[in-house]
């Protein structure tokens, strides 16, 4: 069978647990719309942003780049950051990848493409004008978007080899919340990766840098957090790497 975007969401929208697909789910927008007639969210200035169809227009070229060099991702370009997801999530072959918080899309097409045969990489993300922006620029043959909650993910238990979620935690209300839901939906074997914010030392820098960005919405995360999560889930093979003020953590389930 020839691999289409068209039927990449239709294999996208088959891996939704029926019970979590509302009658009102929608397609008709190139994507799974979970929660038609449902505003995303605009907790804080960042999720403003988010939700704002300019920011997701030049959210890929510009946004982002000058967002991680805030960050001092030192010397790490977005190509940089996408092979390392690959490499950290040990991609290939037919797997099936959830990408959560998937924003336009720019990290999953670059992972679908780490894919071959029935390989599909799924975009997930709350707001509209990202995930609008995802279908227009990042669909392909293995990649396809969804719209609805991370911190309620549609799908069951083990359902994907493995799950990426970049630049994202840090912006949630219930970061755990959805680190939890990703864990549950990642088989056994299956690897997750990372990237987040990470608290700079102790006073006064780090309470400096936290309540600025604290403002924004965007929070200085502690640099255990998510290792420890990992740890007490059980993971294996986990992996951090501290750059500046963003840290990529990546684990296996076991
Ligand atoms: C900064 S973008 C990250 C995009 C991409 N992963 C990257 O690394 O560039 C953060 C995304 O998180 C999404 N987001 C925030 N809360 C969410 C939630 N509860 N469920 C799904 N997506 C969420 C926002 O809509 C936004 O598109």
């Amino acid at each position: 069978m020839s691999e289409t975007p068209e039927t990449a969401l239709r294999r996208a929208l088959e891996m939704i647990e029926p019970e979590m697909l509302r009658e009102s789910a929608r397609t008709d927008g190139g994507y799974v719309e979970l929660l038609p007639d449902v505003p995303a969210p605009n907790p804080s200035p960042a999720s403003i942003a988010m939700n704002n169809r300019v920011v997701a227009a030049i959210y890929e070229k510009l946004w982002r780049p000058f967002g991680v060099s805030l960050m001092g991702i030192a010397g790490m370009s977005m190509s940089a950051e996408r092979a390392k997801a690959v490499a950290d999530l040990r991609l290939r072959g037919p797997q099936q990848v959830l990408d959560v918080a998937c924003g336009p899309g720019n990290f999953t097409k670059f992972l679908s493409e780490a894919l071959t045969g029935d390989g599909l990489a799924v975009g997930f993300d709350i707001s509209e004008a990202m995930i609008a922006r995802a279908v227009r620029d990042n669909r392909g043959p293995r990649a396809a978007y969804v719209r609805g909650d991370a911190a309620h993910l549609p799908y069951p238990d083990a359902a994907f080899d493995a799950v990426c979620c970049y630049a994202a935690l840090y912006l949630v209300p219930e970061p755990m919340a959805v680190l939890d839901e990703s864990i549950r939906v990642l088989r056994p074997g299956g690897r997750i990766a990372i990237m987040t914010s990470c608290q700079p030392g102790p006073a006064p820098l780090g309470s400096m840098v936290g309540f600025g960005t604290g403002l924004a919405g965007v929070r200085m995360l502690p640099k255990n957090q998510f290792t420890d999560a990992f740890a007490a889930a059980g993971m294996t093979a986990i992996e951090q790497d501290i750059r500046g003020l963003a840290q990529f953590v990546s684990a296996t389930k076991t």
